[in-house]
Order: C-alpha cells, then structure tokens, then sequence
C-alpha cells in the first residue's frame, strides 16, 4: 500500500475470541444460512426476489439488472413505485396505522409519538405544501434540519413527489451550505428557527440567510420550522413558516408514481479534492437493499422490536437507517434529537431504558466516549430490552467492542460491525446475527448477494491472511448512480484505480478464515468520529486565511475520536504582525476552518512549521507528517526532495512558539 494504514489496527488480526450465535437467537432469526449460497448462485434474481417481497411496485419490473453502461448500473428499471408509498401508506393500508412509527425525544425531554396514520397526514401535507411552494417532480429540495420529526416529514413529502433531496447535516457552515445548495440547483431549502444542542437554543436560519447572500442561486423560498421560537430575521417574499403552509395543507396527497431510476436524494461527502462530492441515489435498487439490510441484519420484528439508530438525518446512516429502510420495512423507532450528555451522561441508556430499545445501532466513537465515562452510569439503568446491537462508520477496536458487548448488550446481544459507505448506499460487509460466529473487531463477510474482496496493487485478490485495498467486485442495487453533474469524476474517483472494479478507498486485510477486516481510508480522507472529511478541503479552508501561507494536513489516532484533525501550516513572512501569539494563531485559524466547513473540521492541534515534507514531484508526504503528530519515529524519508525538513519540524516543534492545543 502506498500510505501506511492507522497505526496499530494491524495487530487486531491476533484476535481469537469467537462468539457464536446462540441457539435459542438462531431458532427465530430473520436470516439463515443458507441464504449465501442461494444468492452467490444468481445475484441478480436473489436482489429480484428482495424487490418484489420487501417493496410494493406500481408497475412490476421485468427487467432486474442492466449494466451496459458500467460503471452507471440501472436495476429493475422497467419498474415504477414511490417510496413514501412504500414507507408509509401502505403500513395504514394494510392495517398498521395505529402503530408508532416514530417516538420523537427532544433534547430537553420534550416528546411526540407519531404512528404510521399520522405519518401519512403530516407528510401528505408536507407534499402538498411543497407542491404549493412551486416544488415540481425532478426538482432539488435542500434540507437543513435538526432531527426533528419535519425533517423525516419533508424526506418523505419530497420522496412522494419525486423532487430529490439534498440534506445538509445542520452542523455545517453557511459556506458549505452554499456550495451545495447551488451545486444541487435547489429551488427549495427547509430548515428551523433554531435547534436543542447541550442544553441551549442553537441557531439554524441565520447561516441559511447568510448563505444565501454569498452569490448567485436557484432558491425561490426557504421553509422555516419553528422549533426553538427563538429570533429570526425574515425575507417576506421568499421565507414562509412551516406553519401556515402546511398545518393549512390539505391531509390527502397520491403518491407519485415514479421510474425506479429516479433520482431520490444527493448527499455531499468529502472526497480526495476539495470540493465535496454529490453522491446520488435512485429509488427502486436503493430502496430493496436498505429494506433488505435493515430487516436480516438488525434481525427486525416490526411487531415487537423499538429500534433506535442515533444518526443524524444528514448522514447517509440517518438515510437508509433512520429514514427509508426501518419506515419501509414498518418498523417502531425512536429518534432524538440531542447530545448522549445532556443533560446528564446517562441519557441514551435512560432512552433506551424508558422506550424498551431492542435494537441499537450506534458508532464507535460514541462507545468509547461511553467507556471513558465509565460502566457505571450504563449499569444504573436496565437494558435487558436490547437484543442486536450494531456498529457503523469506522473500525471498531476489539476492547470497545467487547465492552459494547458486556455492558450494553448484557453478554447476549450478537454486535453486527456494518461496513458501507455513503456511496454504497447500505450495508455491504457484516456478519448476519443468528448465523455468523462473530470476531471482535471484524465487519467479517459480504451480505448475501454482495461480491467484495481484498486485492494487492495489481488488482489480484490477496490470499488469506494478508492485506490490500478492499474492493467490490459485482454491481449491487443501492450503489450510488454518479456524482451530480460529474460523470467523469465518478468513473475517476472509484473505477479507474482497478479496472473494472470498484475501489472503496479502505485498506482492508482477510484474516485466515478469509473474514474482512477494514483498516480505514488508504487515500486523503479522514474518519473523526465516523464523520468523513477531507485533507484537502480543510488544507483549502486553511490557506483561505490571509495568515496562511502552506498548510498540509493528516489524521493522527486518537483514542476518542478514531483520527482527529493535525494540521501543520506555514505562516506568511508578514503574517498576524508577527504579535500574535501561538495561541492566537491556533484560535484564529481552528474557527477560521469552523466558519469555511463546520465545527467538525477543527483541527484538534494546529503545528506552525518552517516547511513542509515534500517529494521531489511536489508532494506532501502526509506519512511522515502522520508519524510527528502521532509522536512516532519519523519513517523512511528518503524520496523527500530536502532530507533536511524533517528535522527542521522537529527542532521547531521542540520550541515554545509551536504549543499544541488539546
Ligand atoms: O472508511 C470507511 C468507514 O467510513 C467510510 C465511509 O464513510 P461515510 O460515507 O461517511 O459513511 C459512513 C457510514 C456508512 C468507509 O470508507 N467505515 C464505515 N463503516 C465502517 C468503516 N470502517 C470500518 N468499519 C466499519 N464498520
């Protein structure tokens, strides 16, 4: 590999505790085992089956697969349905309205239950209102909510019209919301007054009006939720709140029936360049694997189970597993809307506790935070409901991992580590519960009609026991369809490393048994908290400052987090006067890249350095910065084009002026 993997995931192939599926969970288990052999016989026609038993299609398919036009795949093209539909009307149509779809939890303890009946009204008349605000078939909607119940309400109302759309996680900056925005071409934005976070009122509109004066854009109105009642300033002809136009609205709304390839939402997340990419999905190939994945790989009984997924709705695991798969497949879930600390550290295990949470899926990030708390704030509640827990976003370590099993899952619970990616759509790579012995650490197989492999440099497959890229070998139903208005970017970006191929951008190893382990991003992305970001973007952010001369950046491990953000920058001659002290600089800078991305790009520790690492060619060698950041030894730095720099950074990191922050 040309990038050495995050430190020290290697050694997690010494792993040898095994968990099997206890009998009693097999006996009533979703998924058998069978399954693989079926589905590895004819990919195709198992994905065909999944779409004619989990969806209700307006026009049946004939066709399920066709990919001549690789790498852009179209499954069951032929076909027609809506996915509001799918996730709503008929649940009530079938006699389910009375169920709960969604036990809303705000941050402050406030609550909504919301049954699949009522589902059906809010987002019927949520439809009608954007029908009403000019939204037509094919037209962008951008979405930038807090997770409140109209967040789920305006997915659904833009999916039951067939406006794709785009939704901006609500942590990210009015610059990042205007590049998407007009990247997507959105004649819409919903958003709030405000949303809870720790405690506090926190604003949303102002970097709504504050992206919409950054330049040119198709936006006609924005759509404001009132949440918070806190202050807003208000553009008459172009802002409208929530509710006069859709409390007004009308309950009654037929579903657009819509080609299966129908574009049902862009999501932008960062890729190698700086610019975010538009990662776009369609509706009938989408929605069969989220319903396919959330059913056997949470094993859901939509009967009896409460399942609480604790993504926000602007990633894609707030998509396909808080959105379209649990409400497709009828599920109860519950959604809320705060931080697990607010307003005391045992606020998810009191969640889960009051709502009988049976399936939990959460990151690692989030388990080590809990472990770092300490068992005995989990142990104060009772969590005998959990029966499946789940991972996502990130490797999980063994010892988190084995901790999630003991203290969350009472020894019983079977984790299921799901590896996927925004670009995936659902999960590829995890065991099944009830089938899969499971490993510590380990997202361990391919789902059933899903090919992945491990290759070397030369695309072949490694044996077991050794390591390579991971790769995915056969075209699957929920891959995305492109990048918005990219096409060459998209076959650039994922299918020109190996051909034929697609390339995910993880270093991956096979263990004897053959089983996966992921080992993270082998290119300039990083994992914070399960949260991907960009080197190059935040390197943009960071020379945008009249200060900044040269900026490179790596993600360093860290305990918590997975990777936090280290950056090493080189200040202008004149830069801040030259008075500003090494804490200013760190200060200015880290909420410089705040207000150019969002709070989540903070560099955890800005390093002020003379030079920069580079090869003859020009490129930084992030490798050996890794190494300074994580307080390695510096490694092999023989291609550098100056063989002194390396030095250079440690002599100046050794003085007081290059003070790291915490
Ligand atoms: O590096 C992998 C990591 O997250 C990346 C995808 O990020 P994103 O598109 O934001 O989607 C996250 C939620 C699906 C992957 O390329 N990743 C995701 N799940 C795992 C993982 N790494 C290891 N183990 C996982 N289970």
């Amino acid at each position: 590999m040309t990038e050495s993997t995050p430190g020290g995931l290697e050694n997690l192939l010494s792993e040898d505790r095994r968990f099997p599926p206890s009998p009693e969970f097999t006996a009533q288990a979703n998924a058998h085992a069978d399954v693989y052999s079926w589905a590895d016989a004819d990919r195709p026609a198992f994905w065909a089956e999944q779409a004619r038993d989990l969806l209700d299609w307006d026009t049946p398919f004939e066709e399920v697969l066709d990919w001549s036009g690789a790498p852009v795949a179209r499954w069951f093209a032929d076909g027609q349905l809506n996915a509001a539909y799918n996730a709503v009307d008929r649940h009530v149509e079938a006699g389910n309205g009375d169920r709960v779809a969604l036990h809303f939890e705000g941050e402050g303890g406030d609550t909504r239950t919301i049954t699949y009946a009522d589902l059906k009204r809010e987002v019927s008349k949520a439809a009608n209102a954007l029908t009403g605000l000019g939204v037509e078939t094919g037209d962008r909607v951008a979405i930038y909510l807090p997770l409140v119940p109209e967040a789920v309400f305006t997915m659904l109302a833009c999916a039951r019209i067939g406006a794709p759309h785009s939704v901006v996680f609500g942590g990210f900056s009015a610059e990042a919301l205007y590049s998407r925005i007009v990247d997507a071409e959105a004649k819409l934005v919903v958003t709030a007054d405000g949303g809870y976070r720790r405690g506090a009122p926190s604003a949303l509109k102002p970097a709504v009006d504050e992206a919409l004066t950054k330049g040119e854009h198709p936006v006609e109105h924005v759509l404001v939720v009132k949440r918070t009642g806190q202050d807003v300033e208000w553009t008459d002809e172009r802002d409208v709140w929530w509710s006069d136009v859709v409390d007004s609205a009308s309950d009654e709304h037929t579903p657009v029936p819509l080609d299966a390839e129908h574009p049902l939402f862009i999501l932008y997340t960062s890729g190698t360049t700086g610019k975010p990419k538009g990662i776009f999905h369609t509706t009938g190939g989408y929605l069969t694997q989220a319903a396919y994945t959330h059913r056997n790989v949470f094993d859901l009984k939509p009967e009896t189970d409460v399942y609480w997924c604790t993504a926000d709705i602007g990633w894609i695991t707030g998509h396909t597993y808080v959105v379209y798969g649990p409400l497709i497949n009828g599920a109860t879930q519950v959604i809320y809307e705060g931080t697990p600390d607010t307003p005391h550290r045992g606020r998810w295990w009191e969640i889960v506790e009051k709502y009988k949470v049976s399936i939990l899926y959460t990151a690692p990030t989030a388990i080590r935070t809990c472990m770092k708390w300490g068992e005995e704030i989990p142990s104060k509640f009772d969590l005998s409901s959990l029966r499946v827990l789940g991972s996502v976003g990130e490797p999980i370590n063994p010892e988190a991992w084995m901790w999630y099993r003991r203290v969350i899952g009472g020894d019983k619970a079977p984790i299921v580590d799901t590896w996927w990616q925004t670009e995936t759509g659902a999960i590829m790579i995890s065991p099944l519960p009830g089938v899969t012995e499971t490993k510590p650490g380990s997202a361990q197989v391919p789902l059933p009609g899903i090919a992945a492999t491990v290759v070397d440099d030369d695309a072949k497959p490694v044996p077991d026991g050794a390591g390579g890229y991971l790769v995915l070998t056969e075209p699957w139903p929920s891959m995305l369809r492109g990048i918005w208005g990219d096409p060459e970017r998209y076959a650039d970006t994922y299918w020109s490393r190996f051909k034929g191929l697609y390339f995910a951008g993880d270093g991956a190893k096979k263990d004897d048994d053959g089983d996966i382990w992921l080992l993270g991003r082998v290119d300039d992305v990083m994992n914070v908290s399960g949260h991907r970001l960009s080197t190059t973007e935040i390197e943009s952010a960071l020379v945008s400052h009249p200060w900044v001369a040269e900026a490179a950046v790596v993600g360093a491990n860290d305990e918590t987090t997975g990777q936090a953000v280290v950056a090493f920058v080189i200040l202008r001659g004149d830069a801040a006067g030259g008075s500003e002290s090494a804490d200013e600089v760190q200060t200015t800078l880290r909420n410089h890249v705040a207000k150019e991305i969002g709070p989540i790009a903070k560099p955890r520790q800005i390093l002020v350095v003379a030079e920069l690492p580079k090869t003859r060619s020009g490129k930084i060698m992030r490798r050996l910065l890794r190494d300074v950041a994580e307080n390695r030894q510096v490694g092999d730095a023989t291609t550098l084009a100056d063989s002194s720099v390396m030095d250079l950074i440690a002599q100046g990191l050794s003085q007081p002026g290059a003070k790291q922050e915490d």
